[in-house]
C-alpha cells in the first residue's frame, strides 16, 4: 500500500520552523543558505509530517510534528524517526519519499524501502532535453506523440526516472538512460501506469511506476514489486 499526500506554501503553519522541527533538522535548515531551497526543504518536511500524522490517526494514534524527525540518510533518502515508542513502533518497516517542485511538495509512504516519488510542474523544455537523457525507446514515444502532448510525455517520462532513481536510492548519481520508461496515457486525473526497466548493470528489483495530471504537474510514484 501507498499513502500520498501534496501541499502547497498556503499549508506550511504560520509557526516557526523552530517550533515544529526537531534539533537536526534545525541545523540542516541553518546550513542551507538559497532561499528557494529553504523554502522548498521547508514545504517537504511540512508535507512529510502531514502525511505521517494522517496515517498515524488512521490507527488511531496522534503526533505532535515535534516529536517527529526526518533527516537524509548518506544517499539523501529522507528517513523517519520518532520520539513517542507508540509512534516509533506504527511507523517500523514505513519509508518515506519527498519530492518538490514550484511551491508544491509530493510525499508518499510505502512499507518498502523501494519506494519513489517525484512531482514537475509541465513546462516547456530545451529541444535537446529528450535527446540528451532519453533512450531510444522513449525520444521515439516523443516523437511519435501529438505535438500538443510533447510536453506533457516528456515531463511524465522525466519524472518517472526520477522517481524511480529514488526509489532505488540512486537519484541522478546515474545516467538516466539507464531506466526506461513507458508511460501509459493518463486522462481525468487518474493515475495510469509506466512500465519501468531498468539496466540490469542497475541490479535493481522490478519497479512498478504510475503517473498523473494535478494542476499543471505530473505527479509519478516507483515502488519495488514484491
Ligand atoms: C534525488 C534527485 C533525483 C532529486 O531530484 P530533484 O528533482 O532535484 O528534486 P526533488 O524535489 O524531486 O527530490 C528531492 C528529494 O529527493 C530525496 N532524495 C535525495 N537524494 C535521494 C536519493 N539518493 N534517493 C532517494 N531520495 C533522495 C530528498 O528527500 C530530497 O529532498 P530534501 O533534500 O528536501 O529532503 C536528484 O536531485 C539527485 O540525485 N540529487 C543528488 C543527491 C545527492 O547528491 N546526494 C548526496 C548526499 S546528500
Amino acid at each position: 500500500m501507498i499513502t500520498w499526500l501534496i501541499q502547497t506554501e498556503r499549508d506550511l503553519p504560520t509557526l516557526a520552523p523552530s517550533a515544529w522541527l526537531s534539533l537536526p533538522e534545525r541545523e540542516r535548515l541553518a546550513a542551507l543558505r538559497v532561499e528557494k531551497r529553504r523554502r522548498e526543504w521547508l514545504l517537504g518536511r511540512w508535507t512529510a509530517r502531514r502525511l505521517i500524522q494522517r496515517h498515524l490517526a488512521e490507527s488511531g494514534l496522534a503526533c505532535d510534528p515535534r516529536d517527529l524527525q526526518i533527516v537524509a540518510a548518506p544517499s539523501g533518502a529522507p528517513t523517519i524517526g520518532a520520539l513517542q515508542p507508540a509512534v516509533r513502533a506504527a511507523l517500523e518497516g514505513w519509508h518515506l519519499t519527498i519530492s518538490h517542485s514550484q511551491g508544491r511538495a509530493f510525499c508518499a509512504l510505502a512499507r518498502t524501502p523501494a519506494i519513489g516519488a517525484d512531482i514537475e510542474q509541465v513546462a516547456p523544455r530545451h529541444p535537446a532535453f529528450a535527446g540528451d537523457y532519453f533512450t531510444p525507446i522513449e525520444r521515439a514515444a516523443v516523437a511519435t506523440a501529438p505535438p500538443e502532448r510533447r510536453e506533457l510525455l516528456i515531463t511524465a517520462i522525466w519524472s518517472a526516472k526520477e522517481a524511480a532513481l529514488k526509489a532505488l536510492r540512486l537519484g541522478l548519481s546515474v545516467d538516466t538512460r539507464r531506466v526506461e520508461c513507458r508511460v501509459a496515457p493518463a486522462s481525468g486525473g487518474a493515475w495510469a501506469t509506466v512500465a519501468l526497466s531498468c539496466d540490469p548493470i542497475l541490479e535493481a528489483p522490478p519497479l512498478r511506476g504510475w503517473w498523473r495530471v494535478s494542476e499543471g504537474y505530473v505527479l509519478t510514484l516507483a515502488v519495488g514489486a514484491a
